[in-house]
């Protein structure tokens, strides 16, 4: 039921939000640091290990690996730097397509870019906003062909590397399907789980379904390093390339420098480490948090005949970002003018990638569901409210 968004629900909206965070201003989503974070910096800071070695690093990657049920897990500088590592060492190179949604942060398409590979991108699902299985089937049916182990463009020829869905505002997407067409075609599956740090498919965490995945925590992210990243594996020995390639490919030895390859300066520096240390200790917290949040959103909105956008069947969302899908684009406009006029800071989703100039030029499926969503959703202040910081203290 999607009925239009009239100033009076809008108001009422507001008045929600003012109850769950307080007065205006009311950000879109604010770190929280009521836990350890102060006391750990400074013992880094103590420490004297404040850059990209130290125990802090390896420690918030046994956390990650262990809370994502991943057996490795490789701390990067952000989360781009995650997704560009994570496409290298899945095998991406330049040249090669990679299939991804237009409906994304425009990291996930600037990663692909780095290596000197091109994204396609095929639409999205009106209820997750994230790929649509259906539509990468068609596409790859209509527009590939197999050459050996390869899927080839049939158009321009370029290999398709890999595959790169995006859990959007960690709702989580149809993955398992999507993983059994990467499967079929030979390509290989990397997730962008930059925002579902928290949310399943079943009792899977979302990030498990890929030879490779990726997260971010970013300051507006669920749980935050300041920046940073992370790629997840089961796969130890693209774990290990991994570990090597981010540590500038550096061979180990007690005082030699030498550097096998071409590496990257990514490694997460330990005083961000030991922020994420901290976080990992009130995400369970925060989950719930956000769950009670997205619970009082979704009574508003069944009263008010607004359409709250909650995770499919069988999965459950970290609700980082809570999002509500209106009427049409003015109905959209008129709320973001409203709402955003009075102090409560909301958001329309991402611009369509191949609406930016950088990717303009990009193959798609046409992405009649990305556009009509685009034109449709808003996100609402999502942070952990002030009121329950004590939950999270204790
Ligand atoms: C979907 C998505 N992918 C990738 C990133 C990149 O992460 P970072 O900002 O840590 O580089 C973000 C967030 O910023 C994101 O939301």
């Amino acid at each position: 039921m999607i009925i239009d968004n009239d100033t009076e629900t809008t108001a009422a909206l507001i008045k929600l939000v003012g109850d769950i965070f307080g007065p205006a201003p009311t950000p879109l989503h604010r770190p929280v640091f009521e836990g350890n974070e102060r006391a750990y910096l400074v013992d880094t800071i103590d420490s004297n290990f404040v850059s990209s070695v130290g125990a802090r690093v390896t420690e918030f990657e046994d956390r990650i690996a262990e809370f994502t049920g991943c057996a490795r897990a490789i701390a990067t500088m952000n989360g781009t730097a995650a997704l560009h590592m994570a496409q290298l060492v899945a095998g991406v190179r330049a040249g090669d397509e990679v299939i991804s949604q237009a409906l994304t942060f425009v990291a996930t398409c600037n990663a692909i870019s780095y290596i000197g590979a091109r994204p396609v991108f095929v639409d999205v699902d009106r209820d997750t906003m994230s790929m649509s299985p259906a539509a990468l089937r068609r596409w790859l049916k209509e527009n590939t062909r197999r050459d050996g182990a390869d899927t080839v463009n049939r158009r321009t020829g370029a290999r398709i590397a890999a595959c790169v869905p995006m859990h959007t505002f960690g709702l989580p997407g149809r993955i398992a399907e999507i993983a059994d067409i990467c499967d079929e075609f030979g390509i290989t599956l990397v997730e962008d789980a930059a925002e579902s740090l928290g949310s399943y498919v079943g009792p899977r965490h979302t990030g498990k379904f890929g030879k490779l995945a990726t997260l971010s925590f970013n300051g507006n992210k669920i749980i935050t390093t300041g920046g940073g990243g992370m790629i997840v594996t089961d796969d130890h020995a693209l774990a290990d390339r991994a570990k090597h390639l981010t540590t500038t490919a550096k061979v180990p030895h007690a005082w030699e420098f030498v550097h096998d390859e071409v590496g990257y300066n990514y490694r997460l520096p330990n005083l961000n480490a030991a922020l994420g240390c901290a976080q990992m200790e009130k995400l369970p917290a925060m989950l719930t948090i956000k769950a009670d949040i997205a619970a009082r959103y979704r009574a508003f909105c069944a009263e008010h005949g607004l359409h709250f956008v909650d995770p499919i069947d069988g999965t459950t969302a970290n609700f980082w970002l809570n999002a509500v899908r209106l009427k049409d684009r003015n109905a959209r406009d008129t709320f973001l003018e409203y709402t955003n006029a009075r102090g409560v800071m909301t958001r329309p989703i991402w611009a369509l990638m191949c609406d930016l100039k950088a990717f303009a030029d990009c193959q798609t499926d046409g992405l009649e569901t990305s556009r009509w969503l685009a034109d449709r959703i808003v996100n609402l202040p999502s942070s952990v409210p002030e009121s329950e910081f004590h939950r999270l203290a204790t």
